[in-house]
């Protein structure tokens, strides 16, 4: 019988995550006040974020100590298995070896629990009393709803509407573990209550659910504000996927030539993907690769510059790619990828040329996933079919040139709660959607005052 998955014992479970920012070739440039313009310094991001996770924004620490109360957490459904895709393989006829690490065997059925655990328990032991937070799918929602039961905190989440009406079992399985949800845009923020002057039919966005949540957590009693992707330590959380599958993949005896996950606000892809890009600095070949939808061509097309991480402007300024902070992507079913910016560090990234980013069309990836559910088995998140679609290009691509690549990529969550969605590909009620010029020019004529990175990148919206 041929190995088909690469099983680590718990005591090969990583203690320590890996932080990039002690790598980087190229310096990140600052996140800036919006208000002074002036590099943010840790006082300014106290009232939302407890201190540890804030010294970890900002450490050049290589690796961190990961605490003996995350690691019990992380025991419950850690290490993840890594699998081999030998049916798919077949399928596709290619001379490529795909193996995938799955991530959706956590208990919220993604990788988003390796943060959120992470997060609750750093605001707990600094007295925090409850958590606010956004979630586009509701796989952020649940999981940080899932993290904070696990080290008794409250949690109230914003979803955006268009997933919050599509997805109603995320919202049981945020109520199950004890957090309050609500559809953002909503009446309770002045953020979601301006939204709702403006349009009412709001279909709702990351952005805008971001401002409801930092709004909340400002105005709340003894409330801190989470956030689920994009941030250095959030990226730096998720980094324990990679370092795990790095052992796995010598156990199975070889190396990836390629990369690949897909990427909202770059958490998963990077989690997966940063320990592979440090081996890149250090002389590695290999292909790392960052997916996109194309109606959402957020790292494809936009600019690199400054620009808020929401809607209504009360965030620091990142560098990072961005579609301008009032652009409202497409009502796509992959709502963990419906956001205007990108992680500053997975920017960065592209910047310096180690990683590269793709898109893909909605209709692709729903054929990938089915292709996926049909030979492997498991039924994917409309997120992670993203990645699934670009390894099945890069499996085909090694066929035509007769090469026998190693593909690894990172399937970021299990799509059982998004039935409806493959309801509506299978009932053929599902298109691709063209990209609004005039929509992503006026968005980004709204950051054209903002400040300008030194490595500002035009973009090739056009
Ligand atoms: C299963 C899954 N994959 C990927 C993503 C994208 O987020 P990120 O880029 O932070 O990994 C999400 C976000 O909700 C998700 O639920």
């Amino acid at each position: 019988m041929q190995e088909l998955k690469i099983v680590l014992p718990e005591s090969e479970m990583p203690r320590q995550w890996y932080n990039i920012l002690a790598d980087m070739p190229d310096p990140m440039e600052p996140p800036l006040h919006p208000g002074t313009g002036q590099p943010v310094g840790p006082d300014d991001l106290a009232p939302i974020f407890p201190m540890a996770l804030i010294e970890q924004e900002v450490s050049q620490e290589q690796f961190i100590d990961i605490p003996e109360e995350i690691l019990e957490k992380y025991l419950l459904w850690r290490p993840t298995p890594l699998y081999r895709a030998r049916t798919l393989e077949k399928h596709l006829d290619t001379p490529a070896k795909i193996y995938f690490k799955n991530e959706g065997v956590s208990p919220a059925g993604s990788h988003k629990p390796n943060t959120a655990v992470a997060q609750a328990y750093y605001n707990k032991i600094s007295g925090t009393k409850g958590i606010c937070t956004e979630t586009g799918a509701g796989q952020w929602g649940s999981a940080l709803a899932m993290g904070c039961a696990l080290f008794g905190l409250e949690c109230k989440v914003y979803m955006v509407k268009v997933s919050f009406n599509q997805k109603p079992y995320r919202r049981i399985m945020m109520e199950t573990w004890g957090a309050t949800c609500v559809a953002s845009p909503s009446t309770e923020t002045k953020a979601g209550r301006t939204i709702l002057e403006q349009d009412p039919d709001s279909p709702g966005s990351l952005g805008i659910a971001i401002s409801e949540a930092v709004e909340a957590a400002v105005t709340g009693d003894g409330t801190k504000y989470s956030l689920g992707s994009v941030l250095n330590h959030v990226l730096l959380h998720q980094t324990v996927n990679g370092l795990e599958c790095q052992k796995q993949m010598a156990l199975a005896g070889d190396y990836p030539d390629v990369v690949i996950g897909c990427a909202g606000g770059g958490s998963n892809f990077a989690g997966h993907a940063l320990p592979f890009v440090r081996d890149k600095i250090n002389g590695k070949e290999i292909d790392i690769i960052a997916v996109e939808p194309t109606s959402c061509p957020t790292m494809t097309q936009g600019p690199f510059a400054y620009d808020f991480g929401d809607t209504v402007q009360m965030t620091p300024l990142l560098p990072m790619h961005t579609l301008g902070h009032t652009f409202v992507p497409a009502p796509i079913h992959a709502g963990g990828l419906r956001y205007h910016g990108m992680a500053p560090i997975v920017s960065q990234l592209i910047m310096s040329k180690l990683i590269r980013p793709a898109a893909v069309h909605q209709l692709e990836t729903f054929q990938a996933g089915i292709t996926f559910a049909r030979t492997e088995g498991f039924i994917s998140a409309p997120e992670t079919n993203h990645a699934i679609a670009c390894a099945i290009q890069e499996a085909l691509k090694a066929k035509e040139e007769g090469k026998e690549k190693v593909i690894l990529f990172n399937w970021s969550g299990h799509g059982l709660v998004d039935m409806a969605a493959y309801e509506a590909y299978l009932g053929g009620k599902l298109s691709d959607y063209t990209l609004p010029q005039e929509e992503i020019h006026r968005a980004l004529q709204d950051i054209e005052p903002l400040p300008k990175p030194k490595q500002y990148h035009p973009g090739t919206v056009s």
